[in-house]
């Protein structure tokens, strides 16, 4: 099973121009509790590199683009989040990195729980073992 599971938001655009909406239980298949954003990243700057214990999250670039790299201990995929209708669902125990942002990248991200350093998982290696586990 692919580790890359996206969530296509209909756009609700008129005549005038787009617009998404997303919705707890709708496009976004969890209570959000959390909405946070990535931008101005410094050109060269990776981010992430890390996983979360019980944390669901959908991202989405609603400018720029940014590359993800998904990784759940066994396998390795990636996706270029690149449209503001495009989002990625990440789950428990999937380790992340983003790579190669453009200047104008704002990744939005909404989460499943309030911000809990404790729930982190930063270390690789710390990672391997809890999936082994
Ligand atoms: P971090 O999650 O390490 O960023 P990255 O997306 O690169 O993994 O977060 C960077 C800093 O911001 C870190 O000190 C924790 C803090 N932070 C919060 O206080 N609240 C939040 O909701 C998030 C996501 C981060």
């Amino acid at each position: 099973m692919s580790l890359i599971k996206t969530i296509d938001f209909p756009p609700l655009g008129d005549e005038r121009g787009s617009l998404v909406a997303l919705e707890a239980h709708k496009t976004v298949p969890f209570d959000v509790k959390r909405v946070y954003y990535i931008f101005g990243t410094k050109p060269g700057v990776s981010r992430g590199f890390h996983a979360h214990r019980a944390l669901q999250q959908v991202s989405v670039c609603v400018t720029g683009k940014c590359r993800m790299v998904l990784d759940d201990g066994h396998k390795r995929e990636e996706v270029w989040l690149d449209s503001p209708t495009k989002g990625l669902l990440i789950g428990d125990l999937v380790w992340r990195e983003m790579h190669d942002f453009s200047p104008d990248c704002v990744l939005l991200v909404l989460a499943s729980e309030f911000y809990d350093e404790t729930d982190y998982i930063r270390s690789y290696d710390e990672f391997k073992r809890v999936v082994a586990s």
